[in-house]
């Protein structure tokens, strides 16, 4: 097999793994830290610093709809890799919410969303796991 057929291959288990496998796996591929400094410069004004909600303060006014708390485990806990993935690249109408929330996929790639994913899963994981040690 040449080299480039097999890195193709291995792209392709890689992307079986995460289209069909198990959500909790396919965060984990993600880099949390890479995920962070691109939650901070796209998703933070809306979201705010972590996850909690509205992060532009008084500067504009708030879109029409109620941000979700992407911190709250409780509420994360419910949301499949998949679902995140897919709002994420393709923006709120893609899964049948509003175009308040933008899509990223011209931004970023599946690769960083992925990353970016990986992030917003250690935010509530420090909620809900307080005895593990996630840095
Ligand atoms: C312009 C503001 C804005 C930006 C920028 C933004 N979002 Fe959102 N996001 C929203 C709003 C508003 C909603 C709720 C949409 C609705 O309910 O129709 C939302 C919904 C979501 C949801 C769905 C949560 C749920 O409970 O279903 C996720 C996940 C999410 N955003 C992640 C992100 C990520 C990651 C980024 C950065 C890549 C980002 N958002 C950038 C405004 C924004």
């Amino acid at each position: 097999m040449s080299p480039a057929t097999d890195i193709g291959l291995r792209a392709a288990v890689a992307w079986g793994i995460i289209a069909f496998g198990a959500p909790a796996v396919a965060a984990e591929r993600g880099d949390a830290a890479r995920g962070q400094a691109l939650y901070v410069e796209y998703c933070s004004q809306c979201h705010g610093g972590r996850g909690e909600g509205w992060g532009w303060g008084e500067k504009i006014p708030p879109p029409p709809v109620p941000i979700p708390d992407l911190s709250n485990a409780e509420h994360m806990r419910q949301l499949p890799d998949q679902y995140l993935f897919e709002i994420i690249k393709e923006g709120g109408e893609a899964v049948g919410k509003t175009r308040f929330m933008p899509a990223a996929e011209r931004v970023m790639s599946d690769e960083r969303i992925w990353d970016v994913i990986a992030y917003l899963r250690s935010l509530s994981r420090r909620v809900e796991v307080p005895g593990k040690q996630e840095r």
